[in-house]
């Protein structure tokens, strides 16, 4: 059923935001540039559901970008976090919860030996990248076209021309320096990962990805691509360096490393486990760990690093993502709802599909399925835009870029996706009329 959505005070609100905020906004893709109209301004969260400053109610499928895996205002993280919090904000010393969330992970984690808390996926993915370096003594990075590895300089690079390139810069005020630190290869293509390190190996600190890329679309790999990936990586010294700040905790408690049943040298993760506070963290082996300071000469601290609210924020989180059966049910929810709108999408010849994984899904137009790579996906995102449109009026709220991915929660439950299902049918029937 179609509902105006009013914006009137969201409007009012972003009018003052532009007087003060770059595009009225902490992070760009809130600004609502490649969708109409301008964005709504959330005040109140609660299971799957989100309202705006107009009482509009959405069931939210952005879930924060991820980090709420329980959806919003979960009672254990509330109150865990109300906790914490009755007990001093931020001390500057270690706490007994920084042991309490290390151990939760550590004791289930195969991977990693030590992690290190930060406060942002960026910094973890800063922070473990000077790692790498400082470990193998080397510096050249390699990274993938279409993974998007938060805002470091050296990340924040575009492949030049040729096979094995040295990245140009994407962004103004990143020196051209350090972007020819970072070699970018595409996705799934193991000939130009050969080619590269045939040519460049020796200087090859780490190869960063993201198991599952999710930042361009969701571009899933070929898991021989992965192990291939292993493979040249320890024949050359280099590290494997796996982003999982999306994946994590994410398609399994201990992410796309155990789902793909590969070994990475470094991870890093954000977004989930800090329950919906800025936590990040790195970890490793113990002998690479152990090149960080204090113990090492690899420099990394952090103010508000291991924060007790967000350290409680985090274990109440993942205490209910270690339950047993917690990641067969929620891919379980998954697949109906991406199965009964993919029903319906093959049956009237919509050329749409949802592309799924664990509890990420993303929205695949023109026949672009199951695509590999950052080339692959179509630049005209005007077909996501209607949808968007669309399944807003319809109480049904998506991050506003059909680059991005849409995530399912704990609070999605069977009764709330099929309205959903409905609303996305409805929504498709409305844009391919
Ligand atoms: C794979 C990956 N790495 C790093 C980051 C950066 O994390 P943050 O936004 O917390 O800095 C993101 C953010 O979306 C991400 O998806």
């Amino acid at each position: 059923m179609k509902i105006p959505v009013t914006r009137q005070r969201s409007e009012s609100l972003f009018k003052t935001a532009l007087t003060y905020f770059p595009g009225g906004v902490n992070s760009p893709v809130r600004a609502f540039r490649s969708v109409e109209g301008s964005p709504l301004f959330m005040k109140r969260g609660d299971g799957c559901y989100v309202w705006d400053e107009d009482d509009n109610r959405f069931i939210d499928f952005c879930c924060s970008w991820g980090p709420l895996i329980l959806g919003h205002n979960h009672p254990s993280i509330y109150a865990r976090v109300m906790d914490a919090m009755s007990n001093g904000s931020s001390f500057g010393t270690p706490t007994a919860l920084e042991n309490e969330l290390a151990e939760l992970i550590l004791s289930r984690n195969p991977f990693i030996d030590k992690i290190r808390f930060v406060s942002s996926g960026t910094e973890a993915v800063m922070s473990a990248l000077r790692l790498a370096r400082g470990f193998t003594g080397r510096n050249k990075v390699v990274k993938f076209e279409g993974c998007y590895h938060g805002h470091v300089d050296s990340m924040l690079v575009k492949a030049g021309s040729g096979l094995a390139t040295f990245g140009t810069s994407s962004s103004a005020g990143v020196p051209e320096s350090y972007a020819s630190e970072t070699i970018v290869l595409p996705l799934n293509d193991e000939t130009s990962l050969r080619d590269c390190f045939e040519r460049y190996g020796e200087d090859i600190a780490c190869v960063i990805i993201e198991p599952i890329p999710a930042n361009n679309g969701l571009l899933l790999q070929d898991a021989s691509f992965l192990k291939s990936l292993r493979e040249i990586c320890t024949d050359s010294g280099a590290l494997l360096f796996f982003d999982e700040v999306i994946s994590g905790f994410r398609v399994g408690f201990n992410g796309a490393a155990e789902y793909f049943g590969i070994q990475p040298d470094l991870i890093t993760y954000g977004k989930i486990l800090g329950g919906g506070l800025p936590v990040g963290a790195y970890g490793a082996r113990e002998e690479v760990m152990n090149c960080v300071a204090p113990d090492g000469p690899v420099y990394q601290a952090g103010t508000l690093s291991g924060n007790p609210v967000a350290m409680a924020a985090g274990i109440a989180q993942l205490t209910e993502c270690a339950k047993d059966g917690f990641y067969e049910d929620q891919q379980r929810r998954t697949e109906l709802f991406v199965g009964a709108i993919n029903s319906h999408s093959r049956e009237k010849g919509y050329n749409f599909e949802l592309v799924t994984i664990g509890s990420i899904f993303w929205l695949s137009f023109d026949g672009k399925k199951r695509i590999q790579r950052a080339d692959q996906i179509d630049s005209d995102m005007s077909a996501f835009s209607a949808l968007f449109s669309a399944l807003l009026s319809r109480g049904i709220y998506l991050g506003p870029s059909g680059y991005e991915v849409g995530f399912i929660s704990n609070a999605h439950t069977e009764e709330v996706l099929s309205h959903a299902i409905q609303a996305f049918c409805e929504s498709l029937d409305e844009i391919f009329a």
